[in-house]
This record gives C-alpha cells, structure tokens and sequence, in this order.
C-alpha cells in the first residue's frame, strides 16, 4: 500500500490508471471502517482511504485535541484489509491557508439532530468532504450509515454541486451486543461500556412504538419517553427523533408512521464524557 502525505504525491500516485474509489476516515479505525473498505473493493478500482483529524467539524469544547491519533495502527490494518492507497495528510496540507471558504450546507438538513446539536459541524464535514473529492477525484466513495445526516448531506451536495462522483452508503457495522462500532467508544470506561447498547435498545423500543402512535402528539410523547428512560439510566440525551428517510424531516401525518421502509430513528446521548450517536431504519 502506498502512504502520500503530500498532495504532490497524490497527484502523482493517481495520474495514471482508473479513478480510485476513496474511503474518507478520520483515523483510530475499527471494523466498521474496514467493512467500507471491503466494499469499495468490491467496485472493482483502485481504493483510496484517507486519514485526516479534521479541525472544521469539531465545536469548541469538542474532543478535536483528544481524538485518537493512530496513523500507524491505521496504516497496518488498511493494508490489511487490501487498500491500495492511503492519503493522510497534516493540517498544513490540507489547510496551507485558513480555510475561508466553506460549504454552507441546506439548514434544513443541517440545522437539526446533530446540527443542532453541533453548530457548525456539517459546514466543517461538507467542506473537508468536498476538498477530499476534490483532491482524489474519485469515481465513487463510502460512508458509514451509522453518521445517517452525515451521509445524506454529502449525498445531497454532490447532487447539488453536480460532483462527478457516487455516493455509497453502508450499513452500521455492530458489535455482538448491539453497540454501533464507532472511533468514540474507546473514551468508555468498563462500565460504561457495559451501559453502551442501552442506547441502540431505545431507538429500537420507540421504532417498534413508532407504528402504534395514533396521531404525532402520542409519537412525540413516545420520544420524550424515550429520553426521558435513558435519563433514567443515566444517559443525558440530545434527541431521540423518528424522521422521515427521504428528507429527515419529521413525519407530517399519522398514516407515514405505519408506512413500510419510510422512517428512521436518529438518537444522540451523552454517557459519560463520550457522546454516542445512533440510527435506525425502519
Ligand atoms: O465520518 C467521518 O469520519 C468524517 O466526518 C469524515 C467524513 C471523514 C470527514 O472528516
């Protein structure tokens, strides 16, 4: 496997042979970006990942300083799993001048579950994203449904911008007891751990009462019940929201709630100090 540090090197790395298919990372990899990596595989180019810890998505007070560094470990495993190239570039690479010029992502996509949560963090994933395919130009690249908005919106601005690039979303990769594989749960203490699936557990309970709320009043009562049980638990929630999957906008008539493959339910929670996110189609 090649390692460019360098945009030169890419640049010269991919100036001959088919467009790469790129698996965008930013490092500290588990199963689930391995299974990303294996898909991409399976289209049949050259794969790309890239690690890169990226300042812009991160809020202040986020973990940016303490979010795992691994390049070595990463490297090891890419190789591993049969990449062709990584792409990990520092800061001044990617960023030799301040980035002045974001993506500014449709609010109503943005703006909720996570980007309310976050402000900010989807201008900062978009820009990075947009640079990324950019730089690589790759044919098509894969992201992980688990970041289920993420993914969407990097859908939606590659229609938008007309990017000549496919979007391939995977499903989330889980663990035994549930727990969706994320770079995140390595802050988890034991037991914290331990509590970790209870948050997968909610969203499943509110998707299987999703169906059976008479009207939208008794589904919002339904997810304030369902922060209210992780409360409980001692989870402190930022939402637990049943969306519509085309647009993630809330259902807007009772008869969507009993519709086949129609809805997913997104949650974010805080255990700890390490906040999980978590979806579910249904
Ligand atoms: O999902 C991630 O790891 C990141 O948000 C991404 C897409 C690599 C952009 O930094």
């Amino acid at each position: 496997m090649q390692i460019l540090h360098s945009r030169a090197s890419l640049r010269e790395a991919l100036s001959s042979g088919p467009r790469p298919v790129l698996v965008p990372t930013m490092g500290n990899l588990h199963a689930g970006h391995l299974a990303l990596v294996a898909r991409a595989r399976e289209l049949g180019a050259p794969v790309i990942a890239s690690v890169f810890v990226n300042r812009l998505q991160f809020g202040p007070g986020e973990d940016f300083e303490r979010y795992p560094r691994t390049l070595p470990r990463d490297a090891h495993m890419l190789e591993q799993a049969g990449c062709d190239m990584l792409f990990a570039p520092d800061e001044s690479e990617m960023y030799p001048a301040p980035q002045t010029f974001h993506v500014l992502p449709d609010p109503r996509l943005a703006g909720e579950l996570e980007g309310a949560s976050r402000p900010g963090h989807f201008e900062g994933v978009t820009t990075v994203v947009l640079k990324l395919l950019q730089l690589v130009q790759p044919s098509a690249a894969v992201f992980g449904k688990k970041d289920y908005q993420q993914w969407m919106l990097i859908r939606a601005m590659v229609e938008q911008f007309a990017l000549p690039v496919r979007i391939e979303g995977l499903d989330t990769v889980r663990d035994s007891d549930g727990l969706a594989l994320s770079s995140r749960n390595g802050y988890l203490s034991p037991a914290e751990r331990a509590s970790a699936p209870q948050l997968q557990r909610a969203l499943r309970e509110l998707a299987s009462r999703a169906p059976a709320c008479a009207d939208l009043e008794q589904l919002r009562q339904a997810q304030a019940q369902a922060e209210q049980g992780l409360r409980e638990l001692g989870w402190e929630p930022d939402y637990l929201s049943v969306r519509r999957r085309a647009d993630l906008q809330a259902p807007a008539r009772p008869e969507e709630l009993r519709r086949e493959a129609h809805l997913v339910v997104l949650g974010a929670a805080r255990l700890g100090r390490t906040r999980l996110i978590d979806n579910l189609e249904f």
